[in-house]
């Protein structure tokens, strides 16, 4: 009796840990080749023979990005696209910049969980729970404090103080992807027709004009 209920325990488990981040990789590693015209789930393999330190390897990360930008926030990514090595591994890193009162918007990673540590600085931090509850869940983080953002949830960052702030955060895909909510809805190509915005959103039609101007 106890047999095939541990089999399917195991079974469930096993799917549950599968299904967490991206694929478990089969090889020690399958560094992407860039020039294959091969469609896979990630990216095809090189050759392993051919493989150098430098695949698994990126510089710059000690450089503060540009924030002369609307938001007052840079991501410096360092994902599968900057460390071919990544590819099938289920983890990359960013490092993220933010003037004075700078914001990192509102956005979704599609693919990974996020934890993010303050190297510098003071940074207000959330998150906002699925329907029906949309619980904002937040905090102010200081130096050396660390959050995590669960997968797929809308998050946000604010830097609450005069000076800048420096963050780097892992999150657990090769691949993340970012949904910056503003941009896909008000900002899509083509658009997303007004009169749904209006509605959704309960909006004049004339404010949802300006908002896709703006996105
Ligand atoms: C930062 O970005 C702004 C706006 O794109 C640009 O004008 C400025 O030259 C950039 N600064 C540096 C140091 O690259």
């Amino acid at each position: 009796m106890a047999a095939p209920i541990l089999f399917f325990g195991f079974l469930a488990l096993s799917f549950s840990f599968a299904l967490a981040s991206d694929p478990s990789p089969l090889q020690d590693f399958c560094v992407a080749d860039g020039d294959s015209n091969v469609l896979v789930n990630g990216l095809a393999c090189k050759d392993p023979k051919t493989v150098q330190a430098s695949h698994f390897s990126f510089s710059g990360l000690h450089l503060a990005g540009n924030t002369s930008n609307a938001v007052g926030s840079r991501v410096t990514t360092v994902n599968v696209a900057q460390i071919p090595g990544l590819n099938t591994l289920g983890i990359s890193l960013v490092r993220i910049d933010y003037a004075p009162w700078g914001i990192n918007p509102p956005h979704t990673h599609p693919r990974a969980t996020e934890i993010l540590t303050v190297l510098e600085g003071c940074l207000e931090v959330g998150f906002v729970t699925s329907n029906p509850e949309n619980r904002l869940i937040a905090k102010v983080l200081q130096k050396g404090d660390v959050f995590s953002f669960p997968i797929g949830l809308v998050h946000y960052q604010r830097n609450v103080g005069n000076g800048n702030v420096v963050a780097i955060a892992a999150l657990s895909s090769q691949n993340p992807g970012v949904i910056t909510i503003a941009n896909a809805v008000f900002g899509s190509t083509p658009e997303i027709p007004v009169d749904i915005l209006a509605k959704a959103f309960q909006l004049d039609k004339n404010v949802v004009n300006s908002l896709q101007s703006k996105f």
